[in-house]
C-alpha cells in the first residue's frame, strides 16, 4: 500500500481530500478580528451584540439548574430516536399554551434548533436542492444549508413600517429543484411577526408547490402581540416548527431542542418515520437534558420574565431616540433591533470605529438587507449598557467619516 504522504501528492495537495462544500475562507474578517482583539484586550466592551442570555446578567440560578438536571435516571441509558415520551409530551403541554396544540406522537426532539434544520434538510432535499429564506435573515442558515449540500434562495421582506411577506416574490423565487419554505417569526433580526393570514398564505403557497414550511418560532415568547404557529395555522402542507430551550428557557447549552410536525396525516406519518431514522442515527439528545426538559419548561417564566423585562427596557431606550442620524425600524418581538443609517454610511468602517469605542455592533451587510445602511442591535445587554453603547453609536453616525465611496 502506498503511503498516505505519497497518496496525498498524486492528488495534488491535502486540500482535494477535503469536501467542497466545507471549502470556506477562514481567514477572519477584518471585523472578527478587531472585534476579538478587544475582547482579548481587557477593556470594558459594550457589547450590543451579545447573544448570549448565560453571558448577559440573565444565566439559571446554578443550584436550580443542578438539582434539575440532577434526575437519578440519567444512569441509565435509554435510547429514543424521538425522544423520551415524557419529555415530548412537555413541548406539546408548552405548544398547547402557545394556542398550537399538537399530539405528542407528532414530535421528535433535536439537540439544538439548528440541529432540526440539518434533519429536515437531509428529510427533504437532495444536494443541489433548493430551500427558500427570507432576506434579511440570520447567517447561520447559510452554513446550516452548506453542511446538506442544500442551495438557499432569499425571498425578500418588505418594510413599510412594519415587516412583510411578499407573496408574488416567494411564488417568483420558486423553482424545480424547491423543496422548502423556511418562515422565521418572530425573525432575525428584523422582530418581524407572520399574523394568521399570512402564515395561512404561506400554508397554501406550500401545499400548490409541494414544498415543505418550516417555521422557526425560537423567539415566540418574546413576540410583543399575537405569535400564531405554524401548528396552528398550517392545514394543508407539510409543516415543522422548530424550536428549543436554547431561546425558549435562555439554556443554550443544555443542547435541547424540538420540531413538531403538522398537517395532512399521510404526509406527516411518512415523515416523521423517516425523521426517527435520521434521530435514530445519530441519538444526538442528551439523557439529562431529556429528562430535565419538562422541569425546564415548567419553570420557563423563570428566564422569560426578567428576559421579557430586559427588552422591554432596551427597547423603551431605543424608542426614544429622536432626529438622530440611525432610526430604529419598528419589531413585533425578539432579541434584536434594525437600526437605518442611510445608504451613504458605511456599515464597515462604522462598527470598525465604534470597536475603537469599546462598543460591538454587527453590520446588516451581515444578514442579507437588500441595501446597505443598517446597523442591528441585540437587545439583551443590561439596560445601562445598552444606552451607553447607543449613545457612541449615534455619536459616531453623526460625523461624517463613515460616507461610503459610492455614497459620496
Ligand atoms: C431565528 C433563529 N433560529 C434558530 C437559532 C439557533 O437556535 P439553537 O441555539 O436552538 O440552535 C437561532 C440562533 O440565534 C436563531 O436566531
Amino acid at each position: 500500500m502506498a503511503p498516505l504522504s505519497a497518496v496525498a501528492q498524486r492528488r495534488g495537495t491535502i486540500g482535494a481530500v477535503l469536501s467542497s462544500r466545507t471549502a470556506w475562507d477562514l481567514a477572519a474578517n477584518a471585523l472578527a478580528a478587531r472585534t476579538d482583539a478587544l475582547r482579548a484586550s481587557g477593556r470594558p466592551v459594550l457589547d450590543l451584540a451579545q447573544s448570549n442570555p448565560t453571558r448577559a446578567g440573565l444565566a439559571w440560578d446554578p443550584g436550580e439548574l443542578a438539582a434539575v438536571l440532577g434526575d437519578e435516571r440519567a444512569a441509565i441509558y435509554e435510547p429514543t430516536p424521538q425522544g423520551l415520551p415524557e419529555a415530548r409530551a412537555a413541548v406539546a403541554e408548552y405548544l398547547a399554551a402557545r394556542g398550537a396544540p399538537v399530539d405528542a406522537g407528532r414530535i421528535l426532539l433535536t439537540a439544538s434548533t439548528s440541529e432540526a434544520y440539518a434533519l429536515l434538510f437531509k428529510l427533504l432535499c437532495d444536494p443541489g436542492d433548493e430551500v427558500l429564506v427570507p432576506a434579511p435573515s440570520y447567517p447561520l442558515l447559510d452554513l446550516l444549508a452548506d453542511l446538506e449540500a442544500v442551495r438557499l434562495v432569499r425571498y425578500p421582506l418588505r418594510y413599510d413600517g412594519a415587516w412583510h411577506v411578499d407573496l408574488a416574490a416567494i411564488e417568483a423565487a420558486v423553482g424545480p429543484r424547491t423543496r422548502a419554505l423556511v418562515a422565521v417569526s418572530p425573525a432575525n433580526p428584523t422582530g418581524a411577526v407572520l399574523d394568521g393570514d399570512e402564515l395561512a398564505a404561506l400554508d397554501r403557497l406550500c401545499a400548490a408547490h409541494d414544498l415543505a414550511l418550516l417555521g422557526d418560532e425560537v423567539f415566540a415568547d418574546t413576540a410583543l402581540g399575537p405569535c400564531p404557529s405554524v401548528v396552528a395555522e398550517a392545514g394543508e402542507s407539510l409543516a415543522f416548527h422548530l424550536s428549543g430551550l436554547s431561546k425558549v428557557c435562555g439554556l443554550p447549552q443544555l443542547k435541547a431542542g424540538w420540531i413538531a410536525a403538522a398537517g395532512p396525516a399521510e404526509r406527516v406519518g411518512p415523515a416523521l418515520a423517516r425523521l426517527e431514522v435520521i434521530a435514530d442515527a445519530y441519538l444526538s439528545v442528551s439523557g439529562p437534558a431529556q429528562l430535565a426538559l419538562p422541569s425546564l419548561l415548567a419553570r420557563r417564566e423563570r428566564f422569560l420574565a426578567p428576559l421579557r423585562a430586559r427588552l422591554a427596557a432596551n427597547r423603551t431606550i431605543l424608542a426614544a431616540i429622536r432626529d438622530a442620524p440611525a432610526t430604529p425600524l419598528a419589531s413585533a418581538g425578539g432579541w434584536t433591533a434594525v437600526l437605518r443609517i442611510g445608504q451613504t454610511v458605511d456599515e464597515e468602517s462604522l462598527c470598525l470605529a465604534l470597536l475603537d469605542d469599546g462598543v460591538v455592533v454587527q453590520p446588516g451587510f451581515f444578514y442579507d438587507f437588500e441595501r446597505p445602511g443598517y446597523l442591528v442591535v441585540s437587545l439583551l445587554a443590561p439596560p445601562t449598557e445598552f444606552a451607553l453603547g447607543l449613545r457612541r453609536m449615534l455619536d459616531r453616525c453623526a460625523s461624517a467619516d463613515f460616507v461610503s465611496p459610492s455614497g459620496r
